[in-house]
């Protein structure tokens, strides 16, 4: 079982939602909670088509959920929807087209405001711009862009016309954006010469021409100019690079959004898994849009008056699902922030809250981990009294960062959503409903509505620490992986014949019958919130003509919630020293990009293995974290383990 089991479990302490929060809430009490959760689970059809009424439809759909063909479901079929529509247009036609839909602050400081009519002409101009170049429903269009606006605009453009974006977060390296482009034959990437971050500058463009230079199938890449205090160059390739500033004065702000099929691809996002391969994970148009506006308006508990900040990069799922998809459908003021939180102090979010009067704000538990270690200074003399909300994703939080963010930033005032899901689940699995869950520290607590839990064993029994199970398909699941539907199959969907979506996580039932996750359960591993797979690395590794053998494990990490170690082997006759070691982060850093890059490589002159040449991953993290050593019978060579901490610990 996972570490945090032993952490988590003895934590007791509960806290009932505040009774000013709950009195204005949308579900206020444990009882409107479970009352609807019964009928979300009794009828789901009932319950998510009452959903969808609230979003404007070309076209209704026939059925609510075809299982025929499951997993492969469909969600709303024979409906005709756009979510770029339900976005930017259905506020403007309920008359709210002047209120902000985003607050834009840069790194150096630069700020843009853009109103939801603003963001609706800034849209459709690149839309048109899109079709220009030719780009049309179902065509790839990657996007590799700092956290400024044109990100937003660029998703929601190609989700007005039916292009199919796949996101690549900003710190991937060319080699990565060479294979997500490759894997799904992208027509266009969109770029921007530069982006800041932590006072430094991102030179995206120059990434991008490495990434796409072997690519055959990419005809234009559109850049963007980030603009402000930097003069970089910017080479552009003639017929194949445009700047996106000299498209959009030949076009006009009139673009009507596309009618979109339920089950057209909306967009790509790659994720990591167990293989050296990243995933190229599907979601489509009408469920993801239901799923994403009903979760962002339960989960947050939005009202018209909300200022909402989340913090992650729009390179995740959590920036499509909440910046960009589930915020803006719920029609709510939201903040976007381009660069680091210590730049040019640790106390920059704080000072962004006061500015903006945050009411509502989401970030993940590494971030608040850094906070804590930077000390409470930097909160004292900001003015956080806006903030109603609190919530974290990507990770386990453990229960002293929780008390740490109810007791300084939400001055315990604040309901805490500890939100539990995945890039797969498309939106909010495991959560507190604000004004209704008593919430526990490092609790992702009870289901969403429509999501029906369950902690299994490898054989699928019912126990109260194991597996996490998903019982019934939800709209905001994802339908496949791109190109390859055999792997969809068999990762999420063979562990109990069928039956249960497997996400890969660990978790524990209470006696209150809330879930903690106890983290992965396969070869993933989380630092800061990024999703890693250790398979990935040691391909990177084992590439390098040295090594014969790489292991990678993860282990626990105070800020980074879980470090990577690499274990490396070399070839006989060959030395390992610090020019290897170099060489080897070097090539994490091409591969992979620098956020991927180990704690520490240890050499060894073999990796512990059963007799049948199974590494022990199970000892690495045992001699990674100091412990006793586990089970060493089945060792085929008891020496190595020996070996190996003496190497560890030098
Ligand atoms: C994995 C998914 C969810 C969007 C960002 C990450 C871990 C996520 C929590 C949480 C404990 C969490 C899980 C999950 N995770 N949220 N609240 N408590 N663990 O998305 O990159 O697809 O990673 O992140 O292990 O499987 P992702």
């Amino acid at each position: 079982m996972p570490k945090n089991f032993e952490t988590v479990s003895h934590e007791n302490r509960s806290f009932e939602p505040p009774k000013v929060f709950a009195k204005e809430a949308r579900i206020g009490s444990e009882a409107a909670y479970q009352e609807l959760y019964q009928r979300s689970i009794a009828d789901p059809e009932g319950f998510w088509a009452e959903a969808a009424q609230d979003l404007h439809w070309f076209k209704r759909w026939d059925s609510v959920l075809d299982s025929t063909e499951a997993p492969f479901y469909k969600w709303f079929d024979g409906a005709q929807t756009n979510i770029c529509y339900n976005c930017l247009d259905r506020h403007l036609e309920n008359g709210l087209g002047d209120r902000v839909a985003l607050h834009w602050e840069g790194e150096p400081g630069d700020q843009i405001s853009l109103s939801f009519s603003d963001l609706h002409a800034e849209v459709s101009r690149f839309a048109n711009v899109l079709k220009k170049l030719g780009i049309g429903k179902g065509d790839r269009v990657a996007v590799y862009l700092p956290m400024i606006p044109e990100l937003v605009i660029s998703l929601l453009a190609c989700a007005r016309i039916g292009a199919v974006h796949s996101v690549i977060f900003g710190g991937f390296s060319a080699d990565s954006i060479r294979d997500r482009v490759l894997d799904s034959k992208t027509k266009m990437v969109i770029t921007a010469d530069g982006g800041f971050r932590r006072g430094k500058i991102l030179e995206l463009k120059k990434i991008v021409d490495e990434g796409v230079a072997v690519c055959d199938c990419v005809q234009n890449v559109l850049v963007i100019k980030r603009g402000g205090e930097f003069d970089i160059d910017c080479p552009m390739t003639k017929g194949r690079d445009l700047w996106y500033e000299d498209l959009v004065d030949e076009v006009d702000a009139t673009c009507p959004a596309e009618p979109m099929e339920a089950e057209d691809l909306l967009f790509l996002l790659y994720t990591s898994g167990t293989t050296g391969k990243p995933k190229g994970i599907m979601h489509t148009t009408a469920g993801y849009q239901v799923f994403t506006y009903l979760t962002s308006k339960y989960v947050f508990d939005l009202k018209p008056d909300d200022v909402y900040w989340c913090t992650a990069d729009v390179g995740w799922i959590t920036g499509h699902s909440y910046i960009v998809y589930g915020i803006l459908q719920n029609g709510v003021t939201q903040v976007m922030y381009e660069g680091a939180p210590d730049f040019p102090n640790q106390g920059r979010f704080w000072e962004i809250i006061e500015r903006y009067k945050v009411t509502t704000f989401y970030t993940a538990p590494t971030a608040i981990r850094a906070f804590m270690k930077w000390g409470d200074d930097w909160l004292a003399e900001k003015d956080l009294s806006s903030l109603r909300l609190l919530g974290t994703v990507g990770e386990p939080i453990n229960p002293e960062a929780w008390m740490w963010y109810h007791a300084k930033v939400g001055a315990e005032r604040c309901p805490i959503v500890d939100t539990w899901w995945q890039t797969e689940t498309g939106g909010h699995m495991l959560t507190p409903m604000p004004g209704a869950t008593a919430t526990k520290p490092g609790c992702a607590t009870v289901p969403f509505f429509g999501i029906e839990p369950d902690v299994l064993t490898e054989d699928g029994e019912s126990v109260e620490a194991g597996i996490l199970a998903i019982k019934q398909p939800w709209p905001g699941m994802l339908r496949g992986i791109y190109s390859d539907p055999q792997r969809f199959k068999e990762t999420y969907w063979c562990k109990w014949g069928g039956k249960y979506y497997f996400p890969g996580d660990g978790a524990r039932k209470d006696e209150d019958g809330y879930y903690w996750i106890l983290g992965r359960v396969d070869d993933v591993v989380n630092v800061s919130g990024h999703r890693i797979g250790t398979a990935e690395l040691e391909s990177v590794f084992v590439e390098h003509t040295d090594v014969a053998e790489s292991a990678v494990i993860g282990i626990p990490h105070e800020i980074k919630g879980q470090g990577l170690i690499a274990f490396v082997t070399v070839i006989d006759g060959r030395e390992f020293d610090d020019k290897l070691r170099q060489e080897l982060v070097a090539m994490i850093d091409k591969s992979i990009g620098k956020f991927a890059r180990p704690e520490r490589i240890v050499f060894s002159h073999d990796l512990p293995k059963t007799r049948s040449g199974k590494i022990m991953r199970r000892l690495l993290r045992d001699i990674a974290e100091g412990r006793e050593l586990g089970n060493t019978t089945t060792l085929a060579d008891p020496g190595v383990v020996k070996n190996l901490q003496v190497q560890f610990e030098k």
